[in-house]
């Protein structure tokens, strides 16, 4: 009797982990990569404290910043951002990045997830998504949308790069919402960011702001 109990649960429990798996369809063969928490490096405008642009609470990391803002060092030339690089370099082999984003109404003119890296550096990532008016589109390509009226709820963003194809794939809520050639060759180092960038094609708001939970990464050869 006892047995059959403990078979019952076990098979339950198998049950259950596979409806859990089930839902995510996209990282089956893939491998998670042990992240740890020193490898979400945040990087905010240098002159403000941590606290003042990035919360980390409730397993949701909330990461604000304002078109005035300063870049992220004294001496760097980039916009105003407040992002998360995930200290993962890659270079080959075929990487798949997780996550569930909000981005609270207002907020446009904002990149909210990059991969980064291309070679030859005729540009400095292989992919960007942005947000605008609600949208959230490739690059700053109004008509190029892989969501719309994204504001206010989460969505789950699902990106594929595989490196030596440099095939990009993007689904949204497991739907593929982009597939495309990333640029350069293959041998660039590669990372994942995520966060808030200003971006200056389209009007930015003044207070960009996204928030992310369940954020991983996975790999295979
Ligand atoms: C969002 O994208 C849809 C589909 O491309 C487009 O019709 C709509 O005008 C866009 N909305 C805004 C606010 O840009």
């Amino acid at each position: 009797m006892a047995y059959f109990i403990s078979l019952l649960l076990v098979v339950t429990a198998a049950a259950v982990i596979g409806t859990a798996r089930g839902e995510d369809p996209l990282t089956v063969g893939f491998t998670p990569v042990r992240l740890t928490e020193s490898q979400f490096v945040v990087q905010k405008p240098f002159n403000v404290p941590l606290n003042e642009r990035y919360e980390f609470a409730g397993g949701v990391r909330r990461m604000w910043v304002y078109s005035t803002d300063k870049p992220i060092s004294s001496t760097h030339r980039g916009g105003a951002r407040t992002e998360i690089k995930i200290n993962e370099i890659y270079r080959s082999g075929v990487w798949q990045f997780e996550g569930e984003v909000y981005v609270p109404a207002g907020t446009t003119g904002a990149s909210v997830m990059q991969i980064f890296g291309a070679a030859p550096a005729q540009q400095a990532t292989t992919l960007m998504l942005h947000v605008y008016d609600g949208n959230l589109t490739f690059y700053h390509d109004l008509r190029r949308v892989l969501a719309e009226n994204i504001y206010d709820r989460w969505i789950r963003l699902n990106v594929i790069h595989d490196v030596a194809d440099r095939s990009i794939v993007v689904y949204v809520d497991g739907d593929e919402r982009l597939r495309y050639r990333g640029p350069g060759s293959s041998s660039a180092p590669h990372y994942f960011k995520f966060g808030v960038y200003k971006q200056s094609h389209h009007q930015p708001s003044y207070l960009m702001e996204s928030r992310w939970r369940n954020v991983a990464v996975f790999t295979k050869p």
